[in-house]
């Protein structure tokens, strides 16, 4: 069983990485931390709790952590997850209040503490990462890594340049994939590969609780994906993190070279990858180059069904 840390900014498929995590014998998840990304701190937040409280697991701790990035200008993804961040299915507020920590210090206790080396799996902007290493770089000795979602090798999907999660952060991105944590980065290149689809979500809608929510976010967030890209799908980027740390093979990566552009707007967060060894950069990061699909999605259905 692998110790994880789910950082995150629900969103929809933070949302269902959650459920898939919460789903699924070989995690045993420790806590969730949330970051402003997709919606503001508040927003992010109260959904995660409110997810967690659908499936009635309040023995889940979660610990607020960073309302903006390191130095740039707080951006959220409301055309992409709405005004409230979790838009679409019936949820009730949240039934509890975060932690009195913050969750860079709650990160460090529990990290510290904890009797087996833990994951770390990003699934929003890295500031928090970027602040815990920062505040405590003698603990990066008890991580066993760092599984992000985030980057592209390829276009981005806030710029052509860059992902979201990288583009709102760049400094803490660039700590992070600076920092000498084994790191993987699971980016668009696979998760565009690997499209949930209405019928997955047919498949879902009557399996329980969390089948329903899942196919009642769908309904929503497919919507964004239909009109940007005209699929008749939606990725389920977040889950596909979760997904590497469940089974590996599910995902193929390179080990590669990765540095992040902080500079001005037209190439902000890009995620420059020397997969080929042209530049000579030092490894850095194992980078996902190849998702199985249907394999990924298979299991994904089967394991949020099984919840009830
Ligand atoms: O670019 C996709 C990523 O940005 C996902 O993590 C999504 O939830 C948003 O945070
Ligand atoms: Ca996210």
């Amino acid at each position: 069983m692998t110790s994880v840390i789910l950082d995150c900014d629900p969103g929809h498929d933070d949302a269902i990485a959650l459920l898939l995590t919460l789903a699924s014998p070989e995690i045993g998840l420790l806590g969730v931390t949330t970051v402003s990304g997709n919606q503001t701190l508040d927003r992010t937040t109260a959904n995660a709790i409110r997810v967690l409280d659908h499936l009635g697991r309040d023995d889940i701790p979660v610990a607020a952590g960073a309302d903006r990035p390191l130095v740039r200008r707080r951006e959220v993804a409301a055309n992409v997850h709405g005004h409230t961040g979790l838009d679409g299915p019936e949820l009730p507020g949240p039934g509890r209040e975060p932690c009195a920590e913050h969750a860079v210090d709650w990160l460090a206790g529990v990290v510290d503490s904890a009797p087996e080396p833990v994951t770390l799996v990003p699934t929003g902007p890295l500031t928090n990462v970027a602040l815990f290493l920062a505040r405590y770089p003698e603990l990066k000795r008890k991580l066993d890594g760092i599984v992000l979602m985030g980057g592209a090798i390829g276009e981005g999907n806030v710029t052509p340049a860059a992902e979201f999660n990288i583009w709102v952060d760049p400094e803490a991105a660039a700590r992070v994939f600076g920092s000498g944590v084994d790191l993987t980065m699971v980016g668009l290149d696979v998760t565009h590969r690997a499209l949930m689809t209405p019928a997955h979500a047919q498949r879902l809608a009557s399996t329980g609780r969390a089948g329903r929510l899942v196919a009642d976010l769908y309904d929503f967030y497919s919507r964004f994906h239909r009109d940007r890209y005209g699929w008749d799908g939606a990725p389920v980027h977040d889950a596909c993190a979760v997904a590497r740390v469940i089974d590996p093979t599910l995902i193929e990566t390179c080990t590669c070279g990765v540095r992040i552009d902080t500079g001005g707007e037209l190439s902000r967060g890009r995620t420059n990858a020397d997969r080929w060894g042209r530049v000579g950069w030092e490894p850095n990061c194992h980078v996902a180059v190849d998702i199985d699909a249907e394999r990924f999605l298979g299991l994904l259905v089967d394991r949020i069904s099984g919840l009830g």
